[in-house]
């Protein structure tokens, strides 16, 4: 037994919760352009990052936030999707799981990176209360590079969350409204009435 799981012995390797989902495109999964809808492979995100958090938390778990869902490619019909989860992160009660997805052409075998996403998880107990999940047993580079990227993320947000809200809270309608004419937007002369009184 290494220092790191003797200090937490019911630590999990991340290897224990990898999990890997792979699924085919089929037609009724298109959208009206012919392409993979994006509402379908956020549901499989969900399923996977939902296995492999509950593998390591070891009770049910629930979606809280997600990061870093931007489509770069789209997906066809005819593909075969496969989405790798493993626990990149773990806090208190909740884990982040981190998705990379791709989608391989079957016929030429080309396989596209199509995103990568982070899913932050919560761990309930029987009483639907957040229960603390066991620590991550890091067992390589990889996994601690992810440990660590994955908690400054967690800082950026909660930094962007206070500029927002604060930028937001001072943010008067009346006062900022001119900044819209450089905008594509137009206004109603109904709203330009009832913002001028
Ligand atoms: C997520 C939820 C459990 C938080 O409950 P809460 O009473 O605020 O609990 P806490 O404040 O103790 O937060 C629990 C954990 O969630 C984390 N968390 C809460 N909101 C978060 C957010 N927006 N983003 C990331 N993490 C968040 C907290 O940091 C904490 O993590 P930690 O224990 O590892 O430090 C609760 O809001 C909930 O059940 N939401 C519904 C989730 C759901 O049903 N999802 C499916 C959608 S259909």
């Amino acid at each position: 037994m290494n220092s790191t799981s003797a200090n937490h012995p019911d630590a999990k390797p991340v290897s224990y919760s990898r999990t890997t989902l792979t699924e085919l495109m089929i037609p009724s999964y298109a959208n009206f352009g012919g392409r993979v809808h994006g509402g379908i492979l956020l549901s499989l995100m969900d399923k996977v990052a939902y296995a492999c958090a509950a593998k390591h938390a070891g009770t049910y778990c629930v979606t809280v936030s997600v990061d870093g869902v931007d489509f770069r490619q789209p997906v066809e019909v005819g593909e075969l999707v496969s989405l790798m989860a493993s626990v990149n992160y773990v806090g208190r009660t909740s884990l982040v799981v981190g998705i990379k997805v791709v989608a391989e052409n079957v016929k030429t075998g080309f396989v596209k990176h199509t995103n990568t996403s982070y899913f932050t998880m919560v761990a309930k107990d029987d009483a639907d209360k957040p229960t603390t999940v066991p620590p991550l047993l890091l067992e390589t580079p990889d996994d601690a590079r992810r440990f660590l990227e994955s908690r400054k993320r967690k800082e950026l947000r909660i930094t962007y969350s206070e500029h927002f809200n604060n930028a937001r809270n001072r943010m008067l309608l009346n006062e900022n409204i001119s900044q819209l004419t450089q905008e594509r937007c137009q206004m109603t002369d109904a709203l330009r009435e009832q913002l001028r009184t």
